[in-house]
């Protein structure tokens, strides 16, 4: 057991946490969207317009606030006009990027913006620069958010849909350097300021475009944008994206659900790496734009294990354990000490792919360890972070710190997260209150055997808990067990 002291000031501010901080990922890949997400209306699974009813419970239940789709790499090869009108008619294609097999475009914008409403988040598009055309995407944004008399919002009102959506977030372009086309950041930035110019604010909707940002820890990629995003004292994108995958080894990823302690020390010391990404990408991105008017959008993170047996290796099906959970609660404590200049994050992705909150299979729903993350980390939302700090040290003989914490303020109500990474030992924390009145404290708590997960036949096997928690003479006092993350409340 370990004795733990940890402060919080409440009245050291130190950046807003927008609710986006907290967004997901829908790509056309394996079973995220086809056979999860949409199963057809003519489903015996219950649906709205195609849509799974428990799934959108699900993500309404942890607030889910942004949900990026098509892609992904999927994302520079669709032709969004392949996905609207009668589905019976859709043109088909061949997803390339993720097994080969047929889209039959079924699911396409209406279908996306009516999940988004049905959730009652927000959306956010990606657009294809790729294998598209300047036309095609600004065409995308007039066809989505024109209310006036034009080619495209009649085209959309012939459609079905009278007004036009609301659209903030577009980003142009998905990996750039990579599946979006393997282009140089000094073509890239030339090639986005062209789309950005023509994708324009029609009416009263205000875009938010977000540009391809770097790859892990490609500095140069940030440092060639910044350079070049503004023109005539005018920043051309409100925000470049970052993508990091918690993978150790890409040649020998590993099982989700076996594994040593000593990969999971692995893993999780990788995913700690992007505390330093973000800190790097930031003091750049301060020289250029010390006002911080370009945010940086961490729009694909998580764990990449091997495919579960059995399943279609471009369909990236994996299982999710308490490894994950404290994966997802080491990232987002470290999303929110960013919180500054991060202003949104998406974890990859929504179901059925990679570190998913849902899994599906027939009529089957199971909420993954990562989704009850989520759940307790909601109550950030919107809140003003404030610092935060504890004692520490290193454990799995790695760079990293036994306790990752962080803590926000709203609305009178103190919340602090806090995720003890040891495989061993227990923790008592004791943690101080400056600057805030707290008069009563409730607590909640996920944890596990590390290899433990939910399953079709076992859905509730690590799930949310109650935890004992105590404040007296301003100070905060519960028990974190070992391979454990807790959410406690003060008001
Ligand atoms: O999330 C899976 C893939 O990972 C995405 O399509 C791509 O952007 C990234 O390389």
């Amino acid at each position: 057991m370990k004795n733990i002291r940890m402060v919080i000031n409440a009245n050291d501010k130190t950046g807003h946490i927008n609710r986006e901080l907290y967004g997901h990922f829908s790509e056309h890949l394996g079973r995220c969207i086809y056979n999860g997400i949409y199963v057809g209306e003519d489903s015996p699974i219950p649906n709205i317009h195609g849509i799974r009813k428990d799934i959108i419970e699900a993500f309404k239940a942890i607030e889910l606030p942004v949900l990026r789709w098509p892609g992904g790499c999927f994302a520079d090869e669709y032709h969004w006009k392949n996905g609207i009108g009668d589905k019976s008619k859709r043109a088909k294609m061949v997803n390339t990027n993720w097994g080969g097999v047929t889209e039959d475009n079924s699911f396409g914008t209406h279908e996306f913006m009516e999940l988004c409403e049905l959730i009652g988040c927000e959306p956010y598009i990606a657009g294809n620069v790729g294998s598209g055309t300047v036309r095609e995407l600004s065409e995308w944004v007039e066809y989505m958010t024109f209310d006036g008399v034009s080619p495209m919002a009649d085209l959309r009102r012939e459609n079905g849909r009278e007004q036009p959506w609301k659209l903030k977030y577009l980003g142009i372009g998905n990996e750039n350097w990579g599946c979006g086309g393997n282009m140089t950041p000094d073509y890239y930035v030339s090639v986005y300021k062209q789309y950005a110019t023509f994708c324009k604010n029609f009416g009263g909707n205000r875009l938010y475009k977000i540009a391809c940002g770097p790859s892990g820890d490609d500095y140069n990629w940030t440092e060639v944008l910044m350079k070049n995003l503004r023109v005539n004292y005018c920043w051309q994108a409100d925000g470049i994206s970052l993508h990091f995958y918690c993978v150790p080894e890409w040649s020998n990823k590993g099982k989700a659900t076996e594994f040593t302690d000593e990969d999971y020390y692995t893993v999780l010391s990788t995913a700690a790496r992007i505390d330093t990404m973000i800190t790097r990408h930031s003091q750049i991105m301060d020289r250029y734009d010390p006002e911080g008017n370009v945010a940086l959008i961490v729009d694909e993170w998580g764990t990449w294990f091997d495919v579960e047996e059995g399943t279609n290796p471009g369909f990236l099906y994996q299982q999710n354990t308490m490894r994950d959970a404290i994966v997802a609660a080491l990232s987002m404590n470290i999303f929110n000490r960013h919180c500054g200049r991060v202003k949104m994050a998406n974890i990859a992705q929504v179901c059925n792919v990679l570190q998913a909150i849902v899994l599906t299979e027939g009529e089957k729903l199971v909420k993954t360890p990562t989704y009850h993350i989520f759940d307790m980390f909601k109550g950030h939302m919107e809140g003003d972070c404030v610092y935060c700090w504890s004692d520490n040290e290193q454990v799995g003989g790695k760079a990293l710190s036994m306790i990752s914490s962080s803590a926000s303020v709203k609305e009178g109500v103190l919340t602090l997260t806090a995720a003890n990474l040891s495989l061993e030992e227990d923790a008592e924390i004791s943690c101080e209150l400056c600057g805030f009145e707290g008069k009563t404290v409730t607590a909640r708590i996920l944890t596990g055997e590390v290899h433990a997960h939910n399953t079709f036949d076992e859905p509730e096997n690590v799930t949310i808990k109650p935890l004992e928690a105590e404040i007296k003479d301003g100070k905060v006092t519960f028990r974190l067990p070992a391979c454990s993350a807790a959410t406690v409340e003060v008001r």
